[in-house]
């Protein structure tokens, strides 16, 4: 059982918590390269509770600052973007990417004291489509980016897709580590023939429901197998991966191809965005490939929902036109005969249970089963970790060894009944490196 004090290390992210001291010590996916233009409008973020502004400056560098300016905090976000630098418009402070003030427009030259002052801005990163964001105490020397396969593939081959979702982080996490709610939520109307049609083994979710499960602890975090009986001497395996601080791997297509990861970033602590980045063509199977899960002809399986359009407020970016306020487009009508919710879309049912649980879910109410023994793990690990980190600056490896996320999959994979599960998937990682998957896509 999750106690209530547990549940707060758990969800809690603010600066000065012990979770959200943790995350901070992690390089955070922050925005898409495409948000920011040089010289363009400033964007505002919010990240782990932090009220940040981002820019692009005339040379292309991204700058992520508190939004507040340092003279007399006005907001920085209605900044002028010009010559290399953010004004603020009060009284024409300006600041450069790594937050130097540049200028001091209302102060005589001889009483200039712009060297002694810093906007509070943070380290970034640019790769592959995707500003990442460094806000913890090593700025001068921050930790590598991780390796994860997914930031390696070159944009080109990359399909990055942001989704704000209306919850804690660890609901949205939770849902990725949970594997047993694909065969009810999301196929369970279908008959095994619409999979099998396809040459999907998710047919294999549908003809049994009630998975047992293999867990493993690893360096990068945690690993998970579901399995149950395929064919004769055959065992279906459902893998999945939970990375620190909040990436995910969920078994959606074969272990082969299935080359994706899915990071749930705190914005706040009851906001996250969903980044998800798929490997553009890479599936065998499973129809749609490019955002992942999109099961042609599987009723409400697909991935189509449109978004409302980005403002400028902290909750503005990537926000779905179904959402809770309209109860996510359910049709009871589709939900009698053709999809088990009667909402259509994959993520769009993980996103309406996950924030039909409340902004924060008080865990200390649930009634936890067999099927939940990856998220027990995780929540232990996690709570392990950041307590830790909190008592004497321990981190854990992953901090440091960006290697430790290369190599890494989620998948699906039909192996015979004796092979250990791990040599089984090692096995199937190694003979399909993503450069390889990526190769065979590209012909
Ligand atoms: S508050 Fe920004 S320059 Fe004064
Ligand atoms: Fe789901």
């Amino acid at each position: 059982m999750t106690t209530i004090a547990e549940n707060e290390i758990l969800t809690r992210t603010d600066a000065g918590t012990p979770m959200g001291d943790l995350f901070r010590e992690y390089w955070i996916p922050a925005a898409m390269s495409s948000e920011l233009t040089a010289d363009g409008d400033p964007v505002r973020l919010m990240l782990l509770g932090e009220k940040l502004v981002a820019f692009r400056d005339t040379n292309g560098k991204v700058g992520i600052m508190d939004h507040r300016c340092p003279h007399r905090c006005a907001s920085l976000f209605f900044g002028r973007n010009e010559e290399g630098g953010i004004r603020c418009v009060y009284h024409g402070w300006k600041f450069d990417a790594d937050g130097n003030c540049l200028d001091m427009a209302n102060v005589p030259p001889h009483q200039d004291f712009k060297h002694k002052v810093h906007a509070k801005a943070y380290k970034t990163a640019e790769r592959n489509g995707m500003i990442w964001v460094y806000m913890g105490n090593r700025q001068d020397a921050p930790p590598p980016l991780p390796k994860l396969d997914m930031a390696e593939v070159p944009e080109n081959r990359v399909a990055l897709r942001f989704t704000q979702r209306e919850c804690n982080y660890l609901q949205g996490v939770e849902g990725e580590l949970d594997t047993s709610h694909v065969g009810i939520m999301h196929f369970g109307l279908q008959d095994k023939n619409a999979f099998v049609d396809r040459g999907d083994n998710s047919k294999y979710t549908v003809t049994n429901r009630a998975p047992e499960y293999k867990l493993q602890e690893t360096d990068y975090g945690y690993m998970y197998a579901a399995y149950r009986p395929a064919e004769e001497n055959t065992t279906y395996w459902r893998y999945g991966q939970f990375l620190f601080p909040f990436w995910t791997m969920p078994p959606i297509n074969d272990l082969s191809t299935n080359v994706l990861a899915r990071a749930y970033v705190p914005m706040d602590d009851t906001h996250c965005m969903v980044v998800a980045l798929v490997m553009k063509g890479a599936y065998n199977r499973a129809g749609g490939g490019e955002t992942g899960s999109n099961p042609d002809g599987i009723a409400g399986a697909s991935q189509n929902y449109p978004y409302e359009p980005n403002t400028t407020d902290w909750y503005g970016r990537w926000r779905l036109k179904l959402n809770a306020r309209n109860d996510y487009g359910i049709d009871r009508d589709v939900q009698r005969t053709k999809s088990y919710t009667g909402i259509e879309g994959v993520q769009m049912q993980d996103q309406a249970v996950q924030e039909s649980m409340g902004g924060i879910l008080d865990r200390s109410i649930e009634h936890l089963a067999p099927s939940d023994s990856m998220i027990t793990r995780v929540r232990r690990q996690m709570i392990r970790m950041a307590t830790q980190h909190a008592k004497d600056g321990s981190l854990p490896p992953s901090v440091d060894r960006a290697d430790l996320y290369a190599n890494v999959r989620g998948g699906q994979m039909v192996a015979p009944t004796n092979a250990d599960w791990i040599d089984a998937y090692r096995r199937e990682l190694d003979a399909n490196p993503w450069q390889n998957v990526g190769a065979k896509a590209a012909e």
